[in-house]
């Protein structure tokens, strides 16, 4: 993972590059259970090569600490790793040439459960999916759960919105509970046999 990290912060594969002040590859725990991802870097997160610590992130923190997940367990990042100026939605060839990190980072946190915080992300498992209709919703592809939610900065924009990313995230700890006994399951077959006798 240092290594992919160190790939980012060097990378030149899009114009955006040339608009950065630091690539923001991402931070956590790079063995975490749980992975957020988000669009791309705001002002703050350009400014300090670290995710989501601006407005946006000081409620990201707020929602990690009303289901007690310490945000240092879990690992953050963005589908695009460099600010798009002004903020603007980031373009197909800037997600198109950021995409393979995310891949990358991905397959060796190899996370139980993925919550993506806006449609950039969502997209990349729902593609045609609304997020309005789908978000809180769990869904699995292979070992990943896949959780979408709104974004916190559309949440602090939309007023509305906050109760209910506020309530999609409490879902989470249950969700995560439900893959750990999965997992537990399928690592001791005999479990529930040995509770017979
Ligand atoms: N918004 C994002 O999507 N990511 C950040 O890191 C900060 C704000």
């Amino acid at each position: 993972m240092a290594q992919v990290e160190e790939q980012i912060r060097g990378c030149t594969m899009c114009d955006l590059s040339r608009t950065r002040t630091n690539a923001v590859p991402g931070e956590g725990n790079r063995s975490a259970n749980v992975m957020f991802i988000g669009e791309a870097p705001g002002f703050h997160e350009d400014r300090n090569g670290e995710p989501f610590v601006g407005a946006a992130g000081q409620f990201l923190n707020e929602l990690l600490e009303s289901i007690d997940l310490d945000r240092s367990t879990v690992y953050i990042t963005n589908v695009v790793k460099c600010r798009p100026p002004g903020n603007r939605d980031p373009l197909p060839d800037e997600l198109a040439a950021c995409a393979h990190y995310i891949d990358r980072q991905i397959e060796l946190i190899d996370p139980k459960v993925v919550v993506t915080l806006g449609r950039f992300s969502m997209s990349r498992w729902f593609p045609k999916e609304r997020i309005s209709r789908i978000h809180g919703t769990p869904k699995r592809f292979g070992n990943i759960t896949v959780v979408p939610m709104y974004h916190p900065a559309a949440a602090l924009h939309q007023g509305s919105l906050r109760a209910t990313i506020e309530a999609d995230m409490k879902k989470l700890p249950q969700i995560l509970a439900q893959m750990e006994a999965e997992e537990n399951e399928q690592e001791d077959p005999d479990a529930e046999q040995m509770k017979l006798f």
